[in-house]
């Protein structure tokens, strides 16, 4: 009986979480399946920080609930569909579904792989991108999309893109959380401080002039041929406030409502909440 309890004051602590809930006891119930194919675990591995892969994962689901509360009047688990857009192997996915064991949560990357892994390993359903984004398949609303480290490695046409599919994939109420690049990041990336997103480093005559690209136009981007993009569409892009905010005025029911500094928030990008209307 005492056993019983507990558990059951743990679910129902758990189905009514307060502000500020922390969703690190979850760890245990995370699948910590990896797959050979995950790019992000060895990266933690190399620092001899993977429980971190699993942890970074929890915090951000409290970043999410947090900003959910505050913007959509919605806790995380009320939300009854969610897309976790350029999900990778599963990071943030596995958490998800530790937190939400019976809930819609869909795996939306174009990397097919990646989606079939995270349809298999933690029951989501598969979404498949595309860089045309028109192509793919939207059959119905969702109550939050999230969208990390994506527009990070995109061009300013593809944010733009981007935006206009999500206004049609949230439903009224709904809320979009992205990250990118913004202005403060443009000396971390002269520092050298962000090689790792990249495959090489760009050399300095090419920075100086996408550094001064990006002062006179408000964004600026060096593409890469990798698996993702043979036509060099993905790799380093940033944008700034000025520009994420008239991107979003042309969309009537699109409205930003923060934008939180990646050196203040747990997402070490900037972090653009959007609210549709
Ligand atoms: C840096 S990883 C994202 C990591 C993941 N969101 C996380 O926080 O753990 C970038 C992902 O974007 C995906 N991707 C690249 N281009 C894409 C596109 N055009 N549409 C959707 N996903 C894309 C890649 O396949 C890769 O899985």
């Amino acid at each position: 009986m005492k056993n019983f309890l507990t558990k059951f004051q743990r679910l129902s602590k758990y189905l009514s979480p307060t502000a500020g809930e922390s969703f690190l006891h979850l760890e245990p119930l995370i699948n910590k399946t990896i797959s050979p194919k995950d790019a992000l675990y060895p990266v933690y591995k190399k620092d001899n920080t993977e429980r971190n892969y699993f942890v970074s994962g929890l915090r951000q689901l409290a970043s999410f609930d947090h900003l959910l509360h505050q913007y959509s009047g919605k806790r995380l688990a009320e939300c009854r569909s969610i897309i976790d857009f350029a999900c990778h192997y599963g990071r943030i996915l596995r958490c998800l579904r530790a937190a939400l064991p019976s809930g819609k949560l869909y795996a939306c990357d174009i990397d097919r792989e990646a989606v079939e892994f995270c349809v298999k390993e933690f029951g989501c359903l598969p979404l498949y991108g595309s860089w045309n984004l028109e192509d793919m398949i939207i059959d119905n609303q969702h109550d939050f999309i999230f969208c990390i480290s994506l527009l990070t490695h995109t061009r300013k046409e593809y944010f733009s893109k981007a935006l206009k599919r999500w206004e049609t994939m949230l439903q009224p109420g709904g809320l979009l959380l992205f990250t990118y690049l913004g202005e403060d990041y443009i000396d971390e990336w002269i520092s050298g401080r962000l090689d790792h997103y990249v495959p090489s480093p760009v050399d300095k005559v090419t920075l100086q002039s996408k550094v001064a690209e990006f002062q006179k136009f408000g964004h600026t981007f060096q593409g890469y041929t990798t698996g993702y993009s043979k036509t060099d569409d993905y790799g380093i892009g940033f944008l700034n406030k000025d520009l994420i905010e008239s991107e979003l005025k042309a969309h009537a029911t699109l409205k930003l409502r923060d934008v939180i500094s990646g050196f203040e928030n747990k997402f070490s990008q900037d972090l653009a909440v959007v609210l549709k209307l």
